[in-house]
């Protein structure tokens, strides 16, 4: 009889080697520190930003349109024309961050009162509360497990008073845009890309932002590339930069879009400041020029990953809907249920390459205010319509988002992971994740 003692030595004595036991368990953890991603813009920060601020400092010119001395200040001029190059688009606004960014949409498109417009249950607070701003109606779709929006509930959210569509590229992967695009056309509604967390990623070759009616960009600290705070709005249709550009500036026009988009088509109307001052015009502009680097290491460590870990029986991974246009901002893996996902979850802690559930967003149909329809004024527009009032949130509103997120955990990426942190993060899942599916 081999008894377990036996086998081991014998093993080991043919060069095989035992399993090794899970840190979590006594055994010795893959890593001696925890493996964590830090914020990808700040880590390539250098002289590039610091030139940038100084130049706005000692020319003292920190306002966009005009200033000391003759010379017309130009950095938030420059990223704008830049970013939209970069972006594949005709023109790019830049403002104060990517929820002015999609406020500035809201206004671009003319929704408002009595529209509706359909977005993805699990997203950013600010999808929501730009469409409530508006004084339109939030109708939530499913995601699905690329945990984007889910093209077949997205059609099925339509209805003749929905203007638009949010595709919201979260966490690095892009939106079904070929399904997106083909219903709103076919449904005869707009597109608004929403790529705050996706900043860089395309799709089949395009880039994210390019390929609706107008795409927006957050360049807020966690996101590609940064200045703190900020955000873009790009279009290729003049007209609808030309709103996003006067609500952004208190109805106003500049000479300088003027100049870029062409003579007005529109008279001044009610809008707000967005406008971002020259500094993080400056240092966005460094950031820009660093984009493809950054991306680039962040995917480069994904497709590391994955690769290190594709024959592990049984594994299932997020759905990509483009490999190559993902940014990899997390490895995921899912689980039939919530109970694998968390012992999965626990024991790569305990190896010290912890693994989180899908962050960044909230499933917002069962956040409080939203559940209750909490606004500013209890007349506020989007509410107060027989289908306002009608209109039911809550965790009705979105059972397979609610499913898929709490069987899906993932490890997060960093643009300047080495190959020794990669190699920890497939020995760990390796190591780890059949011990999950037992449980
Ligand atoms: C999907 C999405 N849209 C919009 C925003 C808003 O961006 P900001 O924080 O720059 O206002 C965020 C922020 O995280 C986001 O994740």
């Amino acid at each position: 009889m081999v008894n377990r003692r036996h086998f081991v030595v014998a093993s080991a004595a043919a060069g095989l080697s035992a399993a090794p036991a899970l840190a979590a368990e006594g055994g010795a953890p893959v890593r001696t520190e925890p493996l964590n991603a830090g914020y990808w813009g700040t880590q390539f920060y250098g002289d590039e930003e610091r030139e940038q601020l100084l130049n706005v400092l000692e020319t003292r010119r920190p306002f966009r349109w005009y200033g000391t001395g003759r010379q017309a200040p130009d950095k938030v001029a420059t990223f704008e024309k830049e970013f939209a190059a970069r972006m594949g688009a005709k023109y790019a606004l830049a403002v104060t961050s990517g929820t002015a960014a999609l406020q500035c949409a809201m206004a671009a498109l003319e929704v408002g009162p009595g529209d509706e417009v359909v977005l993805p249950a699990w997203t950013w607070h600010s999808c929501y509360a730009a469409i409530v701003l508006a004084g339109a109606l939030p109708v939530f779709a499913e995601i699905d497990e690329s945990f984007d929006i889910d093209p077949e509930d997205l059609e099925r959210k339509i209805t003749p008073r929905t203007k638009a569509v949010m595709a919201v590229h979260l966490q690095g992967m892009p939106a079904n845009m070929d399904r997106v695009l083909e219903v709103a056309r076919r449904r005869k509604v707009k597109v608004l890309e929403d790529c705050a967390q996706s900043v860089g990623g395309s799709y089949k070759g395009k880039p994210l932002g390019s390929m609706g009616d107008i795409g927006i960009y957050s360049l807020q600290l966690n996101k590609s590339i940064t200045a703190g705070e900020g955000g873009a709005v790009v279009t290729s249709d003049p007209l609808l930069l030309e709103r996003a550009a006067r609500f952004h500036d208190v109805g106003g026009f500049r000479a300088p879009h003027e100049q870029w988009v062409g003579k007005p088509q529109l008279s001044p109307f009610v809008g707000t400041n967005f406008r971002m001052n020259e500094f993080s015009g400056g240092v966005l502009l460094a950031q820009l020029r660093k984009l493809d680097k950054i991306v680039g290491g962040v995917r480069a460590n994904a497709a590391r990953v994955y690769a290190g870990i594709a024959d592990l029986p049984g594994l299932t991974t997020r759905l990509r809907n483009d490999v190559e246009g993902d940014i990899g901002t997390a490895v995921f893996a899912g689980f039939a249920s919530q109970r694998q996902r968390d012992r999965f979850m626990e024991l790569m802690r305990a190896e010290n390459v912890p693994a989180r559930p899908p962050s960044g967003s909230v499933i917002l149909p069962v956040q409080p205010y939203i559940e209750s329809k909490t606004t500013v004024h209890p007349a506020w527009p989007s509410f107060t319509s027989p289908r306002g009032k009608a209109i039911r949130y809550g965790a009705e509103a979105c059972p397979k988002t609610l499913d898929i997120l709490s069987r899906f955990a993932g490890v997060a990426m960093d643009p300047k992971f080495t190959r020794r942190d990669t190699d920890d993060v497939i020995a760990a899942f390796r190591k780890v994740h059949g011990a999950a599916l037992k449980a």
